[in-house]
C-alpha cells in the first residue's frame, strides 16, 4: 500500500526552521517562522502563563477528559476576548489544536454545510490556507490583495475581485496583522469590504491568530466585531499561539456565528466535527488561557507583557524603516514602519531572498516575507546593509 506514495513538498515556511538550525556561521540571523523572540533571541514563556502553570499543578485534580467541544469556560472566555460582549446566544464555539485546527474545522464545517461553494482567499495568504482547502478538495478563488509597488494592500483590486463572489460563497480574510504581508485594511477599508461581502451575500471567514500584535488587542478585534455584527453568519478561527506565546500547546477556537435558534444545531456540529478528527480538543493551553482571562491580576500581569511584545515588534519597525533609508537613500522601504504585526513582505526577488541567505546568513521565506520579531538593535542595521547591497 504505502508503496504508492509520492514525497509531499516541504513546508516552505517549516522548510526554513531545518536550514536555519543546519547552517554553521555564527552571524546568522533566522527572520523565518512566525515565532517572537526577545532581544536575546529567546521565545519566552509569558510570566501569567508561568503563574497559571504553578496554580494548576497546585488546583488540578484530574486530567480525565473534557468536553467534545472543550470547556465552556474556555470558549466563553475566548468569545469574550474577541468579540466584547452581547454575542453568546449567536456563538457557537469548539477548542481546536491551534489556529490551524480551527482554519481545518472552519473549512470541515464549509464542506459540510455548502460542499459546492468557493472559498476565496487574499493573494498572497498564508500558504496552509491553500494547502488544506486543496487537501480537502474544496473550490477555491483568490483576490488581489498586495500591491508590489507600494508593499501595501490593492484596494481597488480587492474591491473589484471581491465583487465577483457568488451568493453563499466564502471569503477568507485576516482579522488584523496580514500574514504575509503586514500590509492591513483601514477601518474605512473595512466597511467598503462589509459593503461589499454584504451585497453579494458572502460568508465572512476571519483569520485571527496575531490579535494583539497589531494595534493592541482590543484595536485588533475592532473589524472582527464590526463583522460580527453585520453579519448573520460568520467563521472565526483565532489561535493563542502568539499572543500567549503557547505556541506548542495548540490552543485556539473556532467561532462560527449564527442566529440564536440554530445555535444549539451549529454547536453540536462542531462538537461532531472534533469527535471525528480528535474527539477532545487539547486541554493544557486552554485552560492556562481560561486561569490568565478569567483573574484580574494574571490577565493585567498578561495584557502588559502583550503590550511590551507588540511595541518592541513596533520599535523594530522603525529602526529598521531609518536604517534601511539610510543603507538605500532611498524612502523605498518607508512602508516597514506602516505594516503592523509580525511580518512585512520586502518585495525582494527570489533570487535576492537567497543571497542574503546564501551569501548573509539571513533566513526570510521565499516570498521575502521578514518576522520582525526575529530581529534586534544589532542586526538591524546588519540586514539593512544586506538588503541594500543586494538590491543595489
Ligand atoms: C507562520 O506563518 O510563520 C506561522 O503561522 C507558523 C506556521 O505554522 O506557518
Amino acid at each position: 500500500m504505502l508503496e504508492v506514495l509520492n514525497p509531499q513538498p516541504q513546508d516552505k515556511i517549516l522548510q526554513l526552521i531545518a536550514m536555519y538550525r543546519d547552517d554553521p556561521r555564527d552571524t546568522k540571523i533566522d527572520l523565518g517562522v512566525g515565532v517572537y523572540k526577545d532581544a536575546t533571541g529567546l521565545t519566552p514563556v509569558m510570566r501569567a502563563v508561568k503563574a497559571a502553570e504553578k496554580k494548576l499543578w497546585e488546583v488540578e485534580v484530574t486530567k480525565s477528559y473534557t468536553g467534545l467541544a472543550g470547556e465552556p469556560a474556555y470558549n466563553a472566555a475566548m468569545v469574550g476576548m474577541i468579540l466584547g460582549e452581547g454575542f453568546a446566544d449567536r456563538a457557537a464555539s469548539v477548542a481546536t489544536p491551534g489556529g490551524t485546527g480551527a482554519i481545518r474545522q472552519a473549512l470541515e464545517l464549509i464542506r459540510m454545510a455548502s460542499p459546492g461553494a468557493t472559498v476565496w482567499l487574499s493573494n498572497p495568504t498564508w500558504p496552509n490556507h491553500p494547502s488544506i482547502i486543496r487537501y480537502l478538495g474544496m473550490k477555491m478563488a483568490e483576490y488581489r490583495y498586495f500591491d508590489a509597488e507600494t508593499r501595501g494592500v490593492d484596494f481597488a483590486g480587492v474591491l473589484e475581485d471581491l465583487g465577483r463572489v457568488a451568493k453563499g460563497d466564502i471569503v477568507l480574510l485576516h482579522g488584523c496583522c496580514h500574514n504575509p504581508t503586514g500590509a492591513n485594511f483601514t477601518a474605512d477599508q473595512w466597511a467598503q469590504v462589509a459593503d461589499v461581502l454584504e451585497a453579494r451575500g458572502a460568508i465572512p471567514f476571519i483569520d485571527l491568530a496575531y490579535q494583539g500584535f497589531g494595534d493592541g488587542l482590543e484595536e485588533d478585534a475592532a473589524a472582527t466585531r464590526m463583522i460580527a455584527a453585520r453579519f448573520p453568519e460568520v467563521l472565526i478561527a483565532a489561535s493563542c499561539s502568539k499572543n500567549f506565546g503557547i505556541y506548542r500547546e495548540r490552543t485556539g477556537v473556532l467561532i462560527a456565528l449564527t442566529e440564536p435558534a440554530r445555535r444549539a444545531v451549529v454547536q453540536g456540529n462542531l462538537a461532531y466535527l472534533n469527535r471525528q478528527n480528535y474527539s477532545f480538543p487539547p486541554d493544557h493551553g486552554a485552560r492556562l488561557v481560561t486561569m490568565i482571562l478569567e483573574d484580574d491580576a494574571l490577565r493585567a500581569d498578561w495584557k502588559a507583557e502583550l503590550e511590551e511584545v507588540r511595541l518592541n515588534m513596533l520599535s523594530l519597525r522603525k529602526a529598521l524603516a531609518e536604517e534601511l533609508r539610510r543603507a538605500t537613500n532611498s524612502d523605498r522601504f518607508d512602508f516597514v514602519a506602516d505594516h503592523r504585526g509580525m511580518f512585512s513582505r520586502l518585495g525582494l526577488t527570489e533570487t535576492q531572498v537567497n543571497v542574503l541567505r546564501d551569501d548573509h546568513g539571513i533566513y526570510m521565506v521565499g516570498d521575502s516575507r521578514i518576522n520582525i520579531a526575529g530581529l534586534n538593535a544589532r542586526t538591524v542595521p546588519i540586514l539593512a546593509a544586506a538588503i541594500a547591497k543586494v538590491s543595489g
